[in-house]
């Protein structure tokens, strides 16, 4: 008897050895199937995964120091964020209601919530008036009359060293 594995003088063959043209076809076959699903899927998924990674993103950002609040009142302050735009990085300005109370610093939105345009403070009357539609909201930031349909937007603050920080959207 021949001691062969795999020889052409018997029949006897080693079958773990051999792997057929047909499985070699497949695998060929699902591996450029993968590589095209990768291809066309990848970017579109990257592509609509990308607004909820931005969303989910904050950041701490410095919009000015607690000395210059007085407490009790309300101030506007602008910032500036550096953000990706495209392939560049480009510099927003954004602004922002800071009220100084006994132990915490409050941050307000100036967006209003109906269609977007930038409250006023009135700090005589102690309302946020929106110039568009007449949207008012109190001190607060919550609903007093008009069309918008919640309360302006607080964003959430830190005080670290004397420098007020505000989370927001990276
Ligand atoms: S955008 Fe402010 S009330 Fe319409």
């Amino acid at each position: 008897m021949c001691e062969c594995r795999n020889c052409n003088h018997c029949d006897k063959k080693d079958d773990s050895l051999t792997v057929s043209r047909r499985k070699v076809m497949a695998w060929s076959i699902g591996a450029i199937n993968l590589a095209v699903f990768g291809a066309v899927f990848g970017p579109v998924l990257g592509f609509l995964g990308s607004p909820l990674k931005a969303r989910t993103k904050k950041e701490w950002v410095p919009v000015c120091g607690l000395d210059e609040l007085e407490p009790g009142k309300t101030k506007e302050v602008t910032y500036v964020v550096r953000v990706k735009d495209g392939y560049t990085m480009a510099d927003h300005r954004y602004a922002l209601f800071l009220k100084r109370e006994a132990n915490e610093v409050v941050a307000i939105d100036p967006a209003c919530t109906h269609l977007g345009c930038k409250v006023q403070y009135q700090e005589k009357q102690g309302r946020y008036l929106c110039p568009c539609h007449g949207g008012v909201f109190d001190t607060e930031g919550n609903v007093v009359s008009g069309p918008p349909p919640k309360a302006l937007l607080r964003h959430a603050v830190e005080v670290r060293d004397g420098q007020v920080f505000v989370q927001r959207n990276a």
